[in-house]
């Protein structure tokens, strides 16, 4: 029967495992001929480091056997558990039966054993899931993701699901895919020469979500602890770092709380999957430590054990004014911050996680709770260092009169949002919520500089390979 990597390598020298007879699958990695036997590394994907196999040169069929097992082959392995005498690894297995289950011509395989740049691995999408660090990546993303369960799991939240194709635009910032069945060229007019929606699919316009919190928002006021876990789609033209087409959101939304609940549970959440994930993907984040982000290891045990940072947009306006250094954008009361804003804050004047709240209501969405000073709403962001904002979040508006307000004075149609305010108008609660931006959480975990490669498959604007 097949062991994964990692267990056989969780064997310790001297244990009652050492003279087993055990089976692996996996990828060659690289092999080394040397004259009495030859090594091969095996890669299942279950660590990051793979299993040392030494093939003596006695093996039947040894001469056939080599050609055969190049870089990018998969193999099948039985043989013997041994301690290994070499430094590198405790363990190794001694081959009694190889089998080839797939060649790979030498000669053409795209991953040749040097440093490949990031950008060159992302065309072969297909194949960099078998780097080092890309498998690195997949481990992480999946620890986060877990442990993200288990954390709201634990305090009692429900996982639900909100849907993919919607008819609103929570975010109100107009950066929706449209999904319809209607061809290009043949688009359905109405009367007046406006594009007749009814004759398509839903009967009106719809949309990727950006976000499942208004469908959360119902879910929260009925079964009070709610969250959502899944992918979300913005046409934002932002060819930076730190922005995906299709990326994955993590957004819970309690009943009875505020903006404090909600900062309170923002941190907790970041600091129990950082925890995880120091915990389970050591070898991972020593990985990444070395080659990808000096320090991170460091950094991210400061973020588990300190306490973030927790000031206000205006305090955090002043701070930015007298910074000693040139922005490229200005700064004054009432703009949007940049990420350069976000990231001299986190990383240069605070030097930690910091939680900004209560923004001008002019740059924020509709939903968010009007403050008592009329001028700002109840917003929180968390900012952390290399990356800027990663977490997005409010106390929502459950008063029905200030909400419709709100909604004419961004020019949104009350009768789209007819359900979002009967929630106001029927045993409305005090709530909030926040969005994680899984990726952002992924890129801030490992050091990695492009968000382009903290996700299986990205999408960004003219790419959708794969
Ligand atoms: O701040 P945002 O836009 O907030 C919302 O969508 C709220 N409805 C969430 C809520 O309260 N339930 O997005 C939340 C987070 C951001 O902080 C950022 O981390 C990430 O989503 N994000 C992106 N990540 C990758 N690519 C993009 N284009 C992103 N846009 C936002
Ligand atoms: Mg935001």
């Amino acid at each position: 029967m097949r062991t994964k990597v990692r267990v056989i390598r969780g064997v310790k020298p001297g244990s009652e495992e050492i003279g087993q007879e055990v089976e692996i699958k996996g990828w060659v990695r690289t092999v080394r001929e040397q004259k009495q036997f030859s090594f091969i590394d095996v890669n299942d994907g279950s660590s990051l480091t793979g299993m040392q196999v030494l093939i003596p040169s006695e093996y039947p069929g040894y001469n056939e056997l080599l050609p055969k097992l190049t870089a990018g082959a998969s193999v099948s392995v039985k043989g013997t558990l041994e301690e290994s005498p070499g430094g590198k690894q405790a363990v190794e297995i001694h081959a009694n039966h190889v089998e080839v289950i797939g060649t790979a011509d030498a000669a053409s395989y795209p991953l040749q054993k040097k440093r490949h740049t990031f950008e060159f691995l992302r065309s072969i999408a297909h194949l960099r899931p078998r780097t080092n660090t890309l498998g690195a990546v997949a481990r992480v993303r999946n620890t986060l993701a877990y442990a993200t369960h288990n954390f709201f799991q634990q305090k009692g939240f429900l996982y639900i699901q909100t849907p993919i194709i919607t008819a609103s635009d929570c975010e109100g910032a107009g950066e929706l895919f449209r999904v319809t069945t209607m061809e290009h060229d043949l688009v359905p007019k109405t009367d007046e020469g406006l594009v007749d929606y009814a004759q398509d699919f839903f009967g009106k316009p719809a949309y990727l979500t950006v976000s499942g919190q208004l469908n959360a928002e119902i879910y929260a006021s009925a079964l009070s602890d709610v969250y959502t876990f899944g992918p979300t789609f913005r046409a934002e033209n932002s060819n930076t770092s730190r922005h995906l087409a299709e990326f994955w959101m993590i957004e819970p939304e309690m009943a009875f709380a505020d903006i404090n609940d909600d900062q309170d549970l923002a941190e907790d959440y970041l600091k129990f999957v950082l925890k995880a994930l120091l915990e389970y993907n050591e070898e991972d984040l020593h990985f990444f430590d070395k080659f990808i982000s000096n320090g991170l290891v460091d950094r991210l045990k400061l973020v588990v054990d300190e306490n973030f940072e927790r000031v206000s947009y205006t305090y955090a306006v002043r701070i930015l004014e007298k910074a000693p250094k040139k922005f490229e954008y200005p700064v004054r009361w009432g703009v949007d911050l940049q990420s350069e804003h976000e990231r001299y804050l986190a990383e240069e004047y605070f030097k930690k996680p910091v939680i900004l709240v209560d923004y001008p209501k002019e740059i924020k969405a509709f939903y968010m709770r009007l403050n008592d000073d009329d001028k700002t709403v109840a917003a929180m962001d968390i900012l952390v260092p290399k990356i800027g904002e990663i977490v997005g979040g409010s106390q929502r508006e459950e008063r029905l009169s200030v909400l419709e307000e709100r909604l004419a004075s961004q020019n949104l149609n009350k009768e789209d949002y007819w359900w979002y305010l009967e929630l106001r108008k029927y045993g409305t609660v005090p709530h909030a919520g926040f969005g994680v931006g899984f990726e952002r959480l992924v890129q801030f975990a490992t050091g990695m500089e492009n968000i382009r490669d903290v996700i299986p498959f990205p999408r960004t604007p003219g790419k959708a390979e794969f």
